[in-house]
């Protein structure tokens, strides 16, 4: 098994580079967070830590969570209109795509991921193995519980809920309510015959 000592003076090089940025960015965060916001007309909160190559939607409320593209991974995060992301939610991409859609409820310490180190050859050192990574997708109006962790690929339909404390390995239908580790359905939300939302019952009241 090979195993290399990381601290070469390009791998210094690389780790202050990374910390001058990160440092930038903290500063510059909680002047250029509510301004972001503020041309979406949404908000989001002074010291979230929302990269670069995260999209948000117009009337979103991010709160103090952490949506981060990893450098040089080539991933992108977009968030659809008026979605509620609570603090303490974490969304990492090392590489891929996280979609969420509108209207969303990401409840507190939820954790979307998109990759993982590869780990089949077990003649290299896990941490020197490429980063594997797939795409998470999320639908319109899903609430996503409370520490409910969705893993590398997986879908969730548009309304389904996610339980809290839930790992989800597997796609979630459409309207389903899955719970538990793995995430197994436990039920479906049922159809109502009138307006289903309020934004719904505005637009109804309209002439
Ligand atoms: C999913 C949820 C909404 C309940 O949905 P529900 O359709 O009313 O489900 P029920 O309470 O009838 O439970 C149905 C079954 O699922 C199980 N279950 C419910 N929630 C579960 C969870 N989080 N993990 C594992 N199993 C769960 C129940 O034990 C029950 O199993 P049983 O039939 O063997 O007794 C709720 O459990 C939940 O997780 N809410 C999220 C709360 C949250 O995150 N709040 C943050 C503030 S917004």
């Amino acid at each position: 098994m090979s195993s290399t000592v990381p601290m070469t003076p390009r791998w210094w090089l690389r780790a202050a580079r990374h910390i001058a940025v990160r440092m930038a960015r903290a500063l510059v965060r909680p002047l250029w967070n509510p301004l972001r916001g503020l041309a979406k007309r949404s908000f989001i909160h002074p010291l979230a830590l929302v990269g670069p190559r995260v999209r948000i939607g117009r009337g979103c409320v991010i709160g103090r969570c952490r949506l981060d593209t990893m450098d040089g991974g080539g991933g992108r995060i977009e968030i659809g209109d008026c979605t509620i992301i609570y603090g303490g939610v974490e969304v990492l991409v090392h590489g891929g795509r996280v979609t969420i859609g509108r209207n969303c409820l990401i409840t507190r310490r939820a954790t979307v991921l998109t990759g993982g180190h590869g780990f089949q050859d077990r003649d290299r050192l896990i941490r020197e193995q490429p980063h594997e990574c797939s795409d998470v997708r999320v639908g319109d109006d899903c609430w996503i519980g409370y520490a409910a962790i969705l893993l590398p690929g997986v879908t969730v339909g548009d309304g389904a809920v996610v339980a809290a404390g839930s790992v989800v390995t597997h796609e979630v239908p459409p309207y389903t309510v899955v719970a538990g580790v793995p995430a197994r359905p436990i039920g479906e939300r049922a159809a109502t015959a009138g307006p289903r939302t309020s934004g719904d019952r505005r637009d109804a009241e309209q002439p």
